[in-house]
């Protein structure tokens, strides 16, 4: 594919995306959590060929992106009742950013989107790209991360390309993606709201909003230590995308406790440490990289995409990789750690 496919944001290539999107076709697309896959969200045609170029089960949904509160409600059914109308209103305080609410769906909502579901995943992105982008367009935008089902999610153009190059008219280059994860999930409930999955939004901020924040049953597990991830699967789990393994890179990959060097010595492993390892311990590594100067989980979570894709692409057996505390971004980094490991 030409790499000419990825532009440099100007508002030449975002009116360019706009009409590609407006024309059908699927563009790649920077917001501050991980890059998007985008299409038109009422163009069924268009939603389809998400599915279809990601190798996504017909019955994940997307998550639709919009410009505004006001712009997302056209799309969802929050006012019939008093509560959830009030709980919007918190989640929306959020907007923009990191912050994905599935709410009952409007009529309007396209069934492609919501995998025939009677709710609908909805966002106000903030990075500057993709609002400006959003702005151009008379559609809301459906967007999964743009990796083919299963791998890591892109937190840059490149990353896209790689994975996607070929199905995309376009990738618009936003820069690196600033949260490096994926969006925090919650569903509204009348006592508090539900964690579907973790992420660029901590637990304590949706607490301090909402008072009540309901973890997902293995997740609640791992926090109290139990590191073996049992996934109960008559569970109710209203995320279906996270039943599937995910975030996997094709080399197995370890935390740091779960690997013995006499197994695999360090010279076939790929180390990637949250913070500078002693050069006499970095030094054994097949390969090595530090995601922070300072163990600064921000950064961590930032470049903990790039860095696995990195690992991946080594000539070393195994991937081995630091834990953190499963608290602030501490919890969605090991969400997503736990899950490559697989
Ligand atoms: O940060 C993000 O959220 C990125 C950027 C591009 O916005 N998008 C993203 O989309 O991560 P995706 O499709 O990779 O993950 C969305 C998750 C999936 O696990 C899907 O099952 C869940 O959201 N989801 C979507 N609609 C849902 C619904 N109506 N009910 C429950 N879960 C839903
Ligand atoms: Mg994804």
């Amino acid at each position: 594919m030409p790499s000419s496919k990825i532009k440099a944001a100007s508002n030449a290539s975002i009116a360019e995306a706009a009409r590609l999107l407006a024309d059908g076709q699927l563009v790649g697309v920077p917001t501050e959590t991980v890059y998007g896959l985008a299409a038109d969200a009422t163009n069924s045609i268009a939603v389809r060929k998400i599915f279809q170029a990601k190798g996504r089960p017909a019955n994940n949904p997307l998550i639709i992106h919009v410009d505004s509160e006001e712009s997302a409600r056209r799309w969802v059914r929050v006012d019939h009742l008093e509560w959830l109308a009030a709980q919007w209103r918190r989640a929306a305080a959020f907007w923009p950013g990191p912050l994905t609410v599935v709410v009952p769906r409007s009529a309007d909502v396209v069934d492609e989107v919501t995998a025939g579901a009677p709710t609908v995943a909805v966002r106000v992105p903030s990075h500057p790209v993709m609002r400006s982008l959003l702005a151009a367009c008379e559609f809301p935008i459906a967007a999964p991360s743009a990796n083919p089902s299963n791998y890591v999610s892109p937190t840059c153009a490149e990353h896209v390309r790689q994975g996607l190059g070929d199905t995309v008219a376009m990738i618009l280059d936003g820069g690196e993606c600033e949260c490096g994860l994926e969006s925090t999930i919650i569903r509204l409930r009348r006592d508090g709201v539900e964690l579907l999955r973790p992420g660029g939004l901590s637990v304590e901020q949706l607490q301090d909003a909402f008072g009540c924040v309901h973890l997902p049953h293995d997740d609640a597990a791992k926090a109290a230590g139990d590191h073996s991830r049992p996934t109960d699967p008559v569970a109710p789990m209203p995320a279906p995308g996270m039943l599937a393994k995910h975030y996997a890179p094709t080399k197995p990959l370890r935390t740091v406790e779960a690997w013995r060097p006499t197994d695999i010595e360090p010279s076939r492993v790929a180390r990637i440490a949250f913070a500078p390892l002693p050069d006499d311990q970095a030094g054994r590594f097949g390969w090595y990289r530090t995601l922070s100067s300072s163990g600064d989980l921000n950064e961590v979570a930032q470049h903990l995409f790039t860095a696995i894709r990195q690992a991946d692409a080594t000539g070393c057996e195994l991937i081995v990789i630091d834990r953190c505390e499963r608290t602030g971004i501490g919890r969605a980094i090991m969400d997503r750690i736990d899950r490559a490991a697989g």
